[in-house]
């Protein structure tokens, strides 16, 4: 017999497709009141993978019920029959989700309904960022783990499980780029955890004199020169956008391969140019984009090894908590909209220190954050200062 990949399910597989996947049942099976009210909030013809889908009841009806193009996968042979069975002609991978090739398509939404906790930690942070890239901007992601760290043995398979706590979680999914909007529990005691991914990040594009600079592949760079031009690069090709009034067609012949460009505003500067908001490309700074959605749309590389990033998170913290373990304030002020405040820590024996602005943009909050080595803080503070007043919001 071949090796189980199921956590114990395929050995259980019988039982479990007679208890809940028997149609009959489903009506009142635990959970579906929550899938469903999940279901119903995308568009028809939106896609979904319901991971570790077992026979499909009642999540994969559910989606189905509501009009969503539904994909599944699960590492039980039997419960891939059974679900088979049920929804022919219903896309469907018989494997782990570790290793599932869905995760090379993009969804709208992603279900883990019973699933994350029989893995073990390290594979459920890897099933997180599988999701997070997954995801289209604004895609949904439900999955059910107690709501505290704990380990227990599965009732039916009698295989140890560990859910990492909702703590842990959040901060899985915010790594990933994921947010983690609501929890609820339901009659079973399951515990939910709605997560989003946010809808306006993946778009970084530079703008000013005119123009309108898309990059056309991940990761790239944009930087300007001391004569204000604009500099992309992609790998190792590179597009120099001159910052006078070149007539759009004339530019766009010098860089097809990386860039598209178009008409755009006609700043003084270049901008950076995200859903949420749009910051001043400060001189001497390179803004480096994965084109992942990650926390922060760009880093700004600065001299030194300084950084400084922006981040839009959907609750913020007041600024006085954001002071990290071992960190000290230093300096704090306020802004046109906003506060700032300077903290110092040591690390591996140096002085490093961040600086943190909360603004408030377009009716949401922003949080700009410097961090560099304690002694280039004089030299990097300003422009910190300068883009924490220059951010405008969408
Ligand atoms: C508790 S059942 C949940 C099934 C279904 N989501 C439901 O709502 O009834 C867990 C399912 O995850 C599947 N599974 C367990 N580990 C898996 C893995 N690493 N990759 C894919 N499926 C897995 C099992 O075969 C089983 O069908």
């Amino acid at each position: 017999m071949s090796e189980d990949r199921s956590n114990g399910y395929e050995g259980i597989a019988d039982v479990y497709i007679a208890g809940r996947g028997t149609r009959a049942l489903v009506g009142d099976s635990i959970g579906a009141a929550v899938v469903r009210a999940w279901a119903q909030a995308f568009s028809p013809g939106a896609t979904v993978l319901d991971l570790g889908c077992g026979p499909g009841e009642p999540s994969t009806r559910i989606l189905r019920e509501a009009g969503l193009a539904t994909y599944a996968v699960d590492a039980s042979p039997a419960m891939v029959a059974a679900f088979r069975e049920r929804f022919p002609g219903v896309p469907i991978e018989e494997n782990t989700v570790e290793a599932s090739t869905f995760f090379d398509r993009t969804f709208d939404g992603v279900l883990a309904w019973g699933l994350l906790f029989l893995l073990e930690p390290a594979a459920q942070a890897l099933v997180i960022e599988k999701v997070a890239r997954a995801l289209n901007p604004g895609g949904r992601f439900l999955f059910t783990a107690p709501k505290e760290p704990v380990e227990w043995l599965d009732g039916m398979t009698d295989r140890p499980s560990r859910s990492l706590g909702a703590h842990t979680y959040e901060r899985l999914l915010r790594d990933a780029g994921l947010t983690l909007v609501a929890e609820a529990e339901d009659d079973g005691e399951n515990h939910y955890y709605f997560v989003e991914k946010a809808a306006g990040h993946v778009f970084v594009v530079a703008e000013g004199f005119g123009k309108r600079v898309i990059p056309k592949q991940s990761p790239f760079e944009f930087s300007i020169d001391a004569a204000g031009s604009l500099s992309l690069a992609v790998g190792d090709q590179r597009a120099i956008v001159v910052a006078s009034d070149f007539s759009v067609d004339a530019a766009q012949s010098l860089t097809l391969a990386v860039a598209d460009i178009t008409e755009g505003p006609s700043w003084p500067l270049w901008w950076l140019q995200t859903g949420p908001y749009r910051v001043p490309l400060p001189e001497g700074w390179r803004a480096h984009a994965s084109g992942f959605i990650d926390p922060s749309a760009f880093d700004l590389l600065g001299p030194d090894g300084s950084m400084i990033f922006v981040q839009t998170p959907q609750r913020t913290p007041g600024i006085d908590h954001m002071v990290g373990p071992g960190q000290r304030i230093v300096a704090r002020g306020s802004l046109t909209t906003g506060e700032w405040v300077t903290v110092q820590y040591v690390h591996e024996g140096l002085s490093y220190a961040q600086r943190h602005a909360r603004v408030e943009i377009g009716g949401r909050l922003a949080v700009v954050t410097l961090q560099c080595r304690q002694d280039a803080l004089p030299l990097v503070e300003p422009v910190h200062a300068f883009l924490a007043d220059a951010i405008l919001g969408q």
